[in-house]
């Protein structure tokens, strides 16, 4: 997830759109860059790291005319493809510096474009996928007179070639004036201003100038100029946005008109899941994780497996071991990590350790797979912030793709490991053949629908909230699953005792009756985190059997169970419905209410939701 920013009128483009990016910046800080157009000329500068870097660059530089243009882009990037480093840095330019293009999201067929553009012989001046499009659009506009209408004309030839998700934005030095933007499957929204005009991720770029916003719909491509905006649709075909007034304040916007970063964050979960997928599946259903720098020799020497990794990360592993045993049918083991090196695991080279993080710099994950090097495991690190220390230390890594999370609790990283887990335990069974390509195909096309099941919790979640209010005043809140819904009680307690600084605790169901059950008095909340009857049954029976048996002893019931499951109605004092998803993919949409009520109660109990006492984003120490 990136910001970006473009700008065209009467006022510095360099000052507007840098301005911009301030406000974007929780969207993506591994590098900045701007591009303006000034006197027939492309100007640009771009750095790696924060926004602040940028702005040291600019102060120093002898480019008066940077701060002259009226028309401009800009963009802070949230790494995907290619490491947070100036040549990585949008914008990116054309190889006659013509055009230059800033990008938000992912383009699935960047490789074959890089390699169509290679053998034409162009050379890439950086490992991303966006600098396909600047060589693209400068191939269309190869001997044409440039124009604000030829450049939007080419952006749309260059938008019918692409595959994926992607906000573009480019300028042509031949096309003073003008800013051309396109979108698919990613945001991009217009400021109406007069006698100029703006483009930005999200409203929060320009709202201190104009509130009044067009957001462009699919596959559309929009022109402005200091005096029109003209959309269309990727034919050329005269279009709509939707037209909107914003009654946000800046800070509110950046939230997307939340209350709190976690509340946008959880319900930014169906889009990032979505993206964590996308590009790394083929057409056929099959697993493509090209970017994961192991063989598949490597892989087939597998045959043992340790998950590492803290708090929600461990709980997302937790959930991993059940899909990977399953689907692989190689042992597969999770570790605390402040644990796993000071019991003496035994470790080979035909260990593969997977260090799940977030931030890419928990220190005892860090540690952990450190000293698996050590023992010549192979280590593999699934991480959300490209670049960080855990990553660069593993062997390999798969990216999640949640962008930025800003909020202390984890929430879309959580689903986002899921994903990420899901996609190497295909790959594994996949390639060492123990599961034929069609049943590949038949799981990741549950993957695939998981967004939309994400989507339709997130529609249902009134009553979640009507609960939280209730139990603002609870001393306790226990949470029982069993199977894969185990680690998701363990996690809807996680997110209730770092929010809301209640006791609250997971428990395998089964364990109830071997002491906790002591626990439940009158009136005692216990949310029920029931597996699908369609599933195996049995797990299914013996969870209703244990509401039974808490419910008998005072417990209030809180039953998180599929639709169409009757059999817990009678047992259940607040139902909460999700969509029916197969066993293992069920904690996508069984964890959402746990979010939702612990962010909810904390929200309820007048605490900083977003930043809460004692706790860091990232622990860096051990
Ligand atoms: C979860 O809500 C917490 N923020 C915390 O448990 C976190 O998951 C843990 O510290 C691991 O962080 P990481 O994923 O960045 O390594």
């Amino acid at each position: 997830m990136c910001g970006i920013v473009g700008y065209v009128g009467t006022q510095s483009a360099l000052g507007v759109v840098v301005d911009g990016l301030r406000r974007l910046e929780y969207r993506g800080y591994d590098s900045a860059g701007v591009a303006v157009l000034a006197d027939g000329r492309l100007l640009l500068a771009k750095k790696a790291g924060k926004l602040s870097n940028l702005e040291k660059a600019l102060a120093e530089s002898a480019e008066a005319e940077l701060r002259s243009g009226l028309a401009g882009i800009g963009h802070t990037r949230w790494a995907t493809h290619g490491g947070p480093t100036d040549r990585n840095a949008h914008p990116h330019l054309s190889a006659d510096g013509r055009i230059a293009v800033i990008h938000n999201g992912i383009i699935e067929n960047f490789a074959r474009l890089r390699a169509q553009l290679q053998a034409e012989g162009v050379e890439f001046a950086s490992d991303t996928d966006t600098e396909c499009v600047s060589h693209l659009l400068a191939a269309e506009l190869a001997g044409v007179p440039g124009s604000p209408a030829a450049l939007a004309e080419a952006m749309r030839k260059v938008c019918g070639k692409l595959e994926g998700a992607f906000t573009l934005l480019a300028v042509d030095a031949q096309a003073p004036g003008a800013v051309v933007g396109a979108r698919r499957n990613s945001p991009l929204v217009v400021g109406r201003g007069v006698g100029e005009n703006f483009l930005a991720s999200d409203v929060s770029a320009f709202i201190e100038h104009t509130r009044e916003a067009v957001e462009l719909g699919q596959d559309q491509v929009v022109l402005i100029t200091a005096d029109a905006i003209e959309i269309t649709d990727f034919d050329g075909n005269p279009a709509q946005g939707r037209d909107y007034h914003v009654d946000w304040d800046a800070r509110a916007a950046e939230k997307g008109g939340y209350d709190w970063f976690m509340l946008k964050e959880i319900a930014e979960q169906p889009q990032v899941v979505a993206d964590t997928l996308r590009g790394r599946i083929g057409e056929t259903g099959e697993i493509m994780l090209d970017e994961v720098r192991l063989t598949d020799q490597d892989l087939r020497d597998v045959d043992k497996i340790f998950i590492v990794a803290c708090g929600t990360a461990y709980h997302a592993g937790l959930v991993a071991k059940y899909a990977i045993e399953h689907w692989t049918r190689i042992p597969c083991e999770v570790e605390l990590a402040s644990e796993f090196r000071y019991r003496d695991p035994v470790l080979d080279r035909s260990t593969l350790v997977v260090a799940i993080s977030q931030s890419g710099e928990t220190m005892d994950t860090l540690m952990a797979l450190r000293h698996a090097k050590e023992q010549k495991a192979r280590v593999l690190a699934i991480c959300n912030t490209n670049g960080s220390t855990i990553p660069r230390e593993s062997d390999a890594v798969l990216y999640t793709h949640g962008g930025p999370e800003i909020a202390v609790a984890s929430t879309k990283a959580f689903l986002t490991q899921l994903a990420a887990c899901f996609l190497v335990g295909l790959h594994l069974a996949q390639v060492r053949g123990v599961k034929y390509a069609d049943e590949v195909a038949a799981v990741v096309a549950q993957l695939q629908e998981m967004p939309d099941k994400i989507e339709k919790v997130l529609g249902t979640m009134d009553p979640v909230r009507e609960l939280a209010r209730e139990l603002a005043t609870a001393s306790t809140v226990l949470f029982i699953g069993r199977h894969v819904g185990y680690p998701v009680a363990l996690e809807g307690a996680l997110k209730l005792k770092e929010l809301a600084y209640m006791h609250a605790e997971g428990f395998a169901a089964g364990e109830l009756k071997h002491g906790p059950i002591a626990l439940i008095d009158h009136g005692t909340p216990v949310v029920c985190v029931v597996p699908s009857p369609a599933g195996r049954g049995v797990l299914h029976d013996k969870i209703v059997s244990n509401i039974q048996e808490v419910r008998a002893r005072g417990a209030r019931t809180i039953v998180i169970a599929e639709e169409g499951d009757e059999a817990v109605v009678p047992y259940a004092d607040l139902l909460v419905r999700v969509p029916r998803t197969p066993t293992l993919l069920a904690p996508f949409v069984t964890t959402v209410p746990l979010q939702v009520l612990a962010a909810e109660i904390a929200a309820s109990r007048g605490h900083d939701v977003d930043q809460p006492r004692n706790l860091a984003k990232s622990v860096t120490v051990e």
